[in-house]
């Protein structure tokens, strides 16, 4: 099984070699519960870097609901196997306070991609994401980070504040692992009963019809009452949005361009389900 550090000052001993050596570093930061989806950006990381650490931490400070925080799934020993098989240098599985000593004050917040989409349905939760993993970056001496396009906010994000801040990190977008409906991999799907997962992937299955009409020429304006109504008759609760957004700055679209995208988040069966897929123009 590959090895496990959960100490700031072991895994400096281990990168700091490695560092010594000329060796590049490559980082998967992970909340655990690994899929399919995870196991790409490690096999990415692999495939690109020196040494390859995955982390997993199940972020306090990005969760807006202590229930959410409670129920978040927790499998390390499953975990650790599957990196195995990848062959990953270290798995980083911090103790609670080697990321947020007793009396930690700074929060790393980044400005404009923050305010929309998950930013305004879940307050905070980005500077949660962009004050652990830029900790993350510097702990662990990265030189690449691996990022999922399933969380494509978090992306721009991420990417936005390596920059900003200088971190010296080259943040890689991954393309977004599904299941065979198409439902897009999320440690929460778990989470889904039987019955809600037979419903999920119909979310996918809205946005793709979606994207087909922007590309005949159709305004979001004139069709998205329509895919609303189709989420919702597929048994889902409520839409946080459903939107067609730049991919670059995330500035809201009523028509395709090239670059554009399209954005959604759902609860079903109070399981919250984000996706996203690009629309190319024509
Ligand atoms: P988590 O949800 O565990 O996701 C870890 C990484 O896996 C993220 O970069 C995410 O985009 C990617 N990922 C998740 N599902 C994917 C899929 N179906 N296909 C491709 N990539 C996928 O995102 C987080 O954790 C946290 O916010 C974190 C960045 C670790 C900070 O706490």
């Amino acid at each position: 099984i590959a090895p496990i550090e959960r100490q700031l000052a072991g895994l400096r001993v281990l990168t700091g070699g490695w560092r010594k050596a000329g060796e590049t570093i490559g980082v998967v930061p992970t909340m655990g519960a690994l899929h399919q989806g995870h196991l790409s950006l490690a096999r990415a990381a692999r495939a690109a870097c020196d040494r390859v650490i995955v982390t997993i931490f199940v972020n306090p400070k990005q969760f807006n609901d202590p229930d959410d925080l409670k129920n978040y799934p927790r499998t390390e020993q499953e975990d650790a196997r599957k990196l195995e098989s990848i062959g990953v240098d270290l798995i980083y599985v911090p103790d609670p306070d080697q990321i947020y000593p007793d009396g930690f004050a700074t929060t790393v917040s980044v400005g404009g991609l923050t305010d929309m989409l998950c930013g305004e349905a879940r307050p905070g939760h980005f500077d949660g994401v962009a004050t652990v993993v830029s900790k993350l970056f510097t702990q662990t001496a990265a030189d690449f980070a691996f990022f999922g396009e399933k969380d494509y906010q978090q992306l721009q994000i991420v990417r936005r504040m390596a920059a900003d801040l200088d971190l010296g990190v080259e943040v890689v977008g991954c393309p977004t692992i599904r299941e065979e409906d198409g439902l897009a991999m999320s440690s929460r799907n778990l989470l889904l009963s039987d019955r809600s997962r037979i419903k999920a992937p119909m979310l996918a299955q809205v946005m793709n019809d979606l994207r087909d009409q922007l590309l005949d020429g159709a305004a979001m304006s004139d069709i998205v009452d329509d895919a609303r109504t189709g989420i919702l008759n597929a048994g889902f609760t409520e839409i946080d949005y459903l939107e067609l957004r730049d991919g670059g700055d995330l500035s809201l679209l009523d028509q395709t361009k090239p670059g554009a995208r399209l954005f959604a988040a759902a609860w079903l069966a109070g399981v919250r389900l984000i996706d996203n897929i690009a629309v190319d123009a024509p």
